[in-house]
């Protein structure tokens, strides 16, 4: 039912060209996922999303336990027809959510802490991630992992990959649906030697599939790319490899070359709904004065609902008006760039000149301006 084939490899980076096979469909890699966490993308219709391009998106555990409960799902027939998306779905396991909480109270089997609405103690360990997102349904599901944050000290990195680990293998004991596949996440902070340990030790477990965690977190893009040189090496070549929250469209590219094969981030859709929008020659900010009479539209170039059809002006009227509309615009365009930008680099791994779209690419973006 799962099965990822590598179509290309880049003549002279590590990026790669694969195509995933899932239940509900195939996801042409290197992809960005968007995210949905509540069960749907901010602002948008899954029609809408479609048209962007989107071929699988992601959605969080740890929310849709809190409300409506994976057992409400459940009974709307699953996560797919609940939230009408028959593409591919990952949900994430709730290990990144609970360690952002400010009182939590972490333990050897998992983790305590209080409803946001309710006041209720919940406890999310191994066994429960993996009973809600079974119960939810997605395609691909993810390990139950702790992501440290950033700076830790490497006694701590190296204490929190050994649970990560034992966490790892209560997931694939727990883990009870062979039309799920279940994906182990490597952490070890920003150490070399932990994050190749964790992943040699991850690796013995025969996941189909690897993401790093514990990224994003505040490191930057130097760091970032250390990371992804030590450990992606690491991780097989026959399997997909997933960079969890990455990120700026410049991470995605470095990360690309550096062979990993899949993202989320939130920065498209949360960045539209402020106004921020990408485009070939970098971002801008819609609410700015200067677009008031400017009636070209957000990016020449782009050929998505928004841009064949409305100005910079309109969209700069919207936002001021505090006109709902413009969330939903912001978020075409923006979705839409960033699966453009995905599918661009995806040609570019085929044709083997990955390098010379990277440099042109972020040349015109004006990346680090
Ligand atoms: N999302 C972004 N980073 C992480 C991580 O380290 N672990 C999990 N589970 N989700 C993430
Ligand atoms: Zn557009």
């Amino acid at each position: 039912m799962f099965e990822f084939s590598l179509l290309a490899t880049d003549s002279q980076t590590a990026a790669r060209r694969g195509r995933l096979t899932t239940p509900h469909g195939t996801i042409e890699t290197p992809i960005f996922m968007p995210v949905g966490t509540h069960g749907a993308l901010k602002a948008m219709t899954p029609a809408q999303v479609e048209e962007t391009g989107a071929q699988i998106i992601l959605s969080n555990t740890y929310h849709l336990h809190l409300a409506p409960g994976e057992g409400l799902v459940q009974k709307a027939g699953g996560l797919h027809s609940f939230m009408n998306w028959p593409h591919p779905i990952l949900t994430d396991s709730g290990g990144f959510q609970v360690f952002s909480l400010p009182k939590k109270r972490i333990t050897e089997t998992g983790v305590f802490f209080r409803h946001e609405m309710t006041g209720e103690e919940i406890f999310l360990g191994p066994a429960e991630a993996m009973a809600i997102q079974n119960t939810l349904g997605a395609d691909i599901i993810m390990a139950f992992d702790e992501c440290i944050p950033y700076p830790a000290t490497h006694d701590y990195a190296a204490k929190s990959i050994r649970k990560t680990l034992r966490w790892a293998e209560a997931c694939l004991q727990n883990h009870n649906r062979s039309d799920q596949a279940l994906f182990g996440i490597v952490q070890g902070g920003i150490y070399e030697d932990l994050r190749q340990e964790c992943a040699r030790q991850m690796t013995t477990m025969n996941f189909p599939g690897y993401a790093i965690g514990g990224v994003s977190v505040g490191e930057g893009l130097d760091l970032l790319k250390k990371v992804v040189d030590y450990t992606a090496p690491m991780l097989p070549e026959n399997k997909p490899r997933y960079l969890m929250g990455v990120g700026l469209p410049e991470d995605i590219l470095e990360s690309v070359e550096r062979g990993m094969d899949m993202f989320d981030c939130v920065i498209p859709t949360r960045y539209a709904r402020s106004a921020t929008l990408f485009t070939r020659r970098g971002r801008i900010r819609l609410t700015n004065r200067r677009y008031r009479r400017d009636f070209y539209p957000v990016d020449a170039s782009c050929d998505c609902y928004c841009c064949r059809n409305f100005s910079r002006a309109y969209l700069h009227h919207l936002f001021k008006s505090n006109e709902i509309l413009s969330a939903t615009l912001a978020a075409i365009h923006n979705v839409h760039f960033y699966l453009n930008m995905m599918k661009e680099a995806r040609q570019a791994i085929e044709a083997g000149d990955f390098a010379a779209f990277k440099k042109n690419f972020l040349e015109e973006y004006g990346a680090n301006k």
